[in-house]
């Protein structure tokens, strides 16, 4: 970035997995860092981060952590969320929020640029950050619903286990090493934490991520379903989902079947739609066996499509595979991006 104005810049949750990926991504965007602060709760408090050569030590976070904060990117769970982001707007900070406290607020901006920048503009102090899957998702379909329409979506995701947090990916490093010692696994994280029973990850798919809502989905399929049509401004869309964890630490991958409005569309249309998105890249080349993975995603910020192919008993029906590293498109580089947008706008 080539900004002369510098902000002070607050990280919540900076010891989680997504905000240290949020670190790594200011740093890697040379963001225009006035001052920083890196906050966590009492647990991780005195302990010592390094942010492009030099020592931080982390505080806990507090409502006075917030004076004098410019933004301040949240990623520590809904109820840190829900009780301290209005104590930073309270002193004049704009929080981007990563959790799903604020998501399907009405006054709140629900904001993946490649596809909805200018909601940013009607923010309120606080602007949210999207589900991991649905960003990568709606990141892809974009395209297809400006140019061709998009009447209904039918997805299934291959989901990391580091979109639970450090803790979760843990546990799969740990049963994978008791697994192949022939030893019991011990599960006590997945599929949701706190819960009362859980499930082995490692070898396994747990059909089941976040809680699960009375009309039979989790949460997450129904953020999915809410979050979309929120970003793209479709509330008649026709959406479901069905949300799988994986023993995959890093990136989530999607099977992605859209019913396109338009007729006599072409699998090549459909190719350079989504190859000329923002933030996409399409990798699809059967002859070659090209197409996108969990690890060929990992470590990179754009949202990869291929395999993308006609159904076979549906005209308009069209299959998708999208894969993007959930800790930074789905995470902490949709919230720096959200953040390098504002000040670019001076939407502060
Ligand atoms: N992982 C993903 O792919 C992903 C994607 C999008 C959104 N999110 C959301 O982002 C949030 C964090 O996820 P994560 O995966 O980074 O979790 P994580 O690895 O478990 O990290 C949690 C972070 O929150 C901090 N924290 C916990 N309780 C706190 C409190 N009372 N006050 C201040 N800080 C506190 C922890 O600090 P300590 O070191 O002190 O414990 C740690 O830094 C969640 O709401 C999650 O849903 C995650």
């Amino acid at each position: 970035m080539s900004q002369t104005k510098t902000y002070t810049i607050a990280v919540v949750g900076a010891t989680g997995a997504v905000g240290q990926k949020m670190l790594e991504t200011l740093e890697d965007r040379n963001f225009p860092i006035k001052e920083l602060k890196l906050l966590s709760s009492s647990r991780s408090a005195g302990k010592k981060m390094v942010f492009k050569g030099t020592e931080y030590t982390l505080e806990e976070a507090t409502p006075d952590s917030f004076e004098n904060v410019d933004i301040a990117l949240f990623s520590a769970g809904g109820s840190v969320s829900k009780k301290l982001a209005p104590e930073a707007v309270k002193r004049g900070a704009l929080v981007i929020d990563n959790t799903s406290a604020y998501r399907m607020d009405e006054s709140v901006p629900l904001v993946v640029p490649e596809v909805n920048e200018e909601d940013i503009k009607n923010h309120n102090g606080i602007i949210a950050n999207p589900n991991c899957s649905t960003i990568q998702m709606v990141a892809a379909l974009e395209p297809i619903k400006q140019h061709l329409g998009m009447k209904r979506v039918i997805v299934s995701t291959y989901q990391a286990v580091s979109g639970a947090g450090n803790e979760a990916a843990e546990e799969l490093r740990e049963q994978s090493q008791s697994f192949l010692n022939g030893e019991e696994l011990e599960a006590s994280i997945l599929p949701v934490s706190g819960d009362e029973k859980h499930f082995p990850i490692a070898f396994n798919a747990l059909p089941q991520i976040d809680k699960f809502q009375d009309n039979g989905y989790t949460f997450e399929e129904m953020k999915m379903i809410n979050e979309t049509k929120k970003i793209m401004h479709t509330p008649a869309l026709q959406i479901s989902a069905t949300c799988v964890r994986l023993p995959i630490f890093t990136s989530h991958a999607e099977s992605v079947y859209v019913e396109v409005e338009q007729e006599d569309v072409s699998v090549q249309q459909l190719k350079e739609l989504v190859g000329n998105a923002p933030g996409v890249v399409l990798e699809d080349d059967p002859d070659v066996q090209s197409y996108p993975t969990p690890l060929s995603a990992a470590g990179k910020r754009d949202v990869f499509v291929g395999r993308i192919r006609k159904d076979l008993d549906h005209k308009n029906g069209f299959h998708l595979w999208v894969v993007s590293d959930n800790l930074l498109k789905g995470a902490a580089w949709n919230s720096v991006q959200i953040a390098e947008r504002v000040v670019a706008n001076q939407w502060l």
